[in-house]
């Protein structure tokens, strides 16, 4: 049935196709499905519930003597806390705390400005902050916080969390809420004697703030 063939790997076969008649040297019969009578049917599911349960039993058995393993523990509520810090878009939960867009230039440019460059611009080290509104529907699209995120509130969110991307959750409060009222005073999104705080924040109007479709469907009215 089978012949070998030249091969760097040794092992490698091809099958031959040949009718069933020329393996066998007569004519292939039907596999017979079935049992030819009841008694013998009887006879094999005899055999065949009694091994199904030794089978589920030793299954079991075996199941038992081995202990899950014992990898991790619960989270402390406290720990629960550290990283329950979303902020929906609506700003539910934002913390108590200011600041404004003149306190931010200074975190600004202590804490991110390496990265981010002077203004926000960008550098090999971290994305453009700022800039590129009204360009997304165009061939060059800039997509920044300013001309693409819907909500300001979100980028309270995620600069609290992960910026500096060196050491993330270092800001205080007042400090988030001062470099995001920096950041959205750079397009004139907030005024420059902007103060936000957990009020203001969620008021502001992001420019692509409609610029989204939600295919949610329970959420499309008809
Ligand atoms: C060590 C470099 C570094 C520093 C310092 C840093 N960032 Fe970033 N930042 C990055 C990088 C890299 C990204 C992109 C991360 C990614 O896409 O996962 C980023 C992303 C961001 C974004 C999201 C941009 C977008 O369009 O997705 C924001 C907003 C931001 N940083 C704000 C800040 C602020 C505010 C600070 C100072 C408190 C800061 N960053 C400090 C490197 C840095």
């Amino acid at each position: 049935m089978f012949k070998e063939i030249e091969s760097p790997l040794p092992l490698r076969v091809e099958a031959v196709k040949k009718s069933p008649e020329a393996i066998l040297g007569r004519p292939a019969t039907r596999p017979r499905v079935g049992f030819r009578t009841r008694a013998m049917a009887r006879r094999v599911r005899g055999a065949f519930v009694p091994a199904a349960l030794l089978c589920l039993m030793a299954t079991t058995a075996f199941a038992a003597d081995i202990a899950p393993p014992k990898l991790g523990r619960s989270a402390t509520p406290d720990e629960i806390a550290k990283a329950d810090i979303s902020i929906p878009p609506d700003g539910k939960g934002l913390p108590p705390g200011s600041g404004s867009v003149a306190q931010g230039a200074q975190v600004f440019a202590a804490k991110c400005a390496v990265c981010h460059g002077a203004n926000a611009q960008g550098t090999p080290n971290g994305d453009r902050l700022v800039g590129g509104i009204g360009t997304l529907a165009s061939a060059n699209p800039v997509k920044t916080v300013s001309s693409y995120w819907p909500y300001a509130t979100t980028l309270f969110d995620y600069i609290r969390r992960a910026m500096p991307l060196t050491n993330p959750q270092s800001l205080q409060n007042d400090e988030d809420y001062a470099v995001v009222a920096y950041i959205l005073s750079i397009d004139n999104i907030v005024p420059k004697d902007a103060v936000l705080d957990a009020q203001s924040l969620p008021k502001v109007q992001m420019p692509n703030r409609n610029g989204f479709i939600n295919w949610e469907p329970r959420l499309i009215r008809p």
